[in-house]
């Protein structure tokens, strides 16, 4: 395996990317997230547990690994302390090892508040966010009044801040019933926790540096996928972070030449959460098979993820945006018993035909998805590990979509566990 491999999402998200890292992360000393926060749900199966990460990387289970979470990431300490506690639970100890960066933007409990409302407000054509803070949480980020986790030990600072928050805020939380509008409640409830992270936060750039010269080996762990890209996405069906590869380097505050490998993570078929364009979404019995047969609830919200054949259109501009030369194609397994399994190839209207994704990613929306028709395979392969052992038609699948995408497949996870996993060339 190469040295310090970064892995992302080519979707919409939810492709296995926990379980992707979970599995690298053996072969490294170094697991870093770089973007999002919360929002996310990585789902590893260690041994006979199953676990779901937001925010701690998902290397964190063994116990040489050191993890950081880079000043990209928005915060949610309080989630934290409940992802935190969950592990200790677990006998997960993870003091001493777990990192972040003093510039990270905390996600505070008035951004939950106000996703909410805005959410409301957006209707039935919403976002569908996870109601985790996220869009605010980065709103305030840019907007450059957001609370960073440097301003846990100067409270005076925090105070004033939180003051001017209240001002800022005052269509939202002036008047409001709800707690997390109670920002002198907030304020005690961050003094309280902040002694917890005195010795955790450190200036992540720095650190990985020291880690890359030494000779350590780096995994970064991207959340979301390329089509939830806040500019190379379906905007505004987005999350508010950079996904792709760019996202880890301002993220962390490294350099490209860190990067050895750069692997997607792909879902034999795809998926989706919440609102927005899906070009090959089914919504037929087909659909239904494929979120029973892959168990597609969130793993953060619990909501159904909607369901559709795999978009090769998507797949092309989310490797260009990346620079992806290896893909990691997860839940073959949960394509077996199709007689006959779609691909989209390109996009038709109006009697034009689409190779690329329209420059107005919005009208993705009215495109009608051209298929390639492939043969499925019967036999159940859940479980294997032995790549030639695969049913032919299997194999023809990944090699039509590697051909057409031009990259190479490093991995195939063939179910959820660890061991279900064909390490082909990573
Ligand atoms: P992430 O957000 O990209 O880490 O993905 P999630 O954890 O949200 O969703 C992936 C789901 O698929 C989880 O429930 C995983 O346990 C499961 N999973 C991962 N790989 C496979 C696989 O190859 N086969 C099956 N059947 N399930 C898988
Ligand atoms: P992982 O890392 C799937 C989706 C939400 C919504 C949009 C914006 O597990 O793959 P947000 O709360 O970020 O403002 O929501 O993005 N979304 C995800 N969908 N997997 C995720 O993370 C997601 N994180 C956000 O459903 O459509
Ligand atoms: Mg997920």
């Amino acid at each position: 395996m190469s040295k310090n491999v970064i892995v992302v999402g080519c979707q919409w998200g939810d492709e296995g990317k926990g379980k992707v890292v979970d599995l690298l992360a053996e072969r490294s000393d170094v697991i870093a997230r770089f973007q999002g926060g919360a929002n996310a749900g990585h789902t590893i199966h260690a041994g006979n547990r199953k676990l779901i990460l937001h925010l701690i990387p998902s290397g964190v289970t063994y116990p040489d690994k050191t993890c950081y979470i880079g000043n990209g990431v928005v915060v949610d300490l309080f989630g934290l302390i409940e992802e935190l506690e969950a592990l200790g639970a677990l006998g997960i100890e993870t003091r001493g090892r777990l990192f972040l960066s003093s510039s990270a933007n905390l996600v505070m409990p008035y951004h939950k508040l106000i996703d909410s409302i805005e959410e409301k407000k957006r209707g039935g054509d919403g976002i569908g966010t996870t109601l985790r803070g996220i869009g605010p949480a980065y709103r305030d980020k840019i907007e450059r009044c957001g609370i960073r986790m440097a301003d846990l030990f100067v409270p005076d600072r925090l105070r004033q801040k939180l003051d001017n928050q209240k001002k800022l805020k005052a269509e939202y939380l002036t008047g409001s019933d709800d707690e997390r509008a109670d920002l002198k409640k907030t304020f005690d409830d961050i003094m309280a926790v902040a002694p917890r992270f005195k010795d955790c936060i450190v200036n992540v750039s720095l650190e990985l540096a020291n880690h890359w010269h030494k000779g350590d080996s780096i995994l970064f762990e991207g959340a979301q996928g390329a089509m939830l890209d806040v500019d190379l996405g379906t905007y505004p069906f987005t999350t508010s972070s950079n996904t792709t590869v760019g996202g880890a380097l301002t993220g962390l505050g490294i350099g490209p030449r860190m990067f050895d490998e750069i692997v997607g993570v792909v879902k034999a078929y795809t998926t989706r959460v919440g609102g927005g364009p899906f070009p090959t979404e089914l919504i037929d019995d087909v659909g239904i098979s494929l979120r029973e047969a892959g168990a597609e609830y969130g793993a953060t919200t619990g909501r159904p993820r909607r369901t559709g054949w795999l978009d090769l259109v998507l797949l092309k501009h989310a490797c260009r945006i990346n620079g992806i030369e290896k893909l990691a194609v997860t839940k073959l397994d949960v394509l077996s018993g199709f007689d006959k399994i779609k691909v989209c190839t390109s996009y038709r209207r109006d009697g034009n035909k689409y190779d690329e994704i329209p420059l107005d990613h919005t009208d993705l929306s009215n495109l009608e998805p051209v298929y390639v028709e492939l043969d499925g395979w019967k036999s159940d392969i859940c479980g294997m590990t032995d790549y030639s052992k695969l049913p032919a038609k299997a194999k023809s699948y990944l090699e039509y979509v590697a051909d057409f995408l031009k990259v190479k497949i490093g991995l195939v996870s063939t179910g959820p566990k660890r061991e279900d996993t064909i390490m082909v060339d990573l």
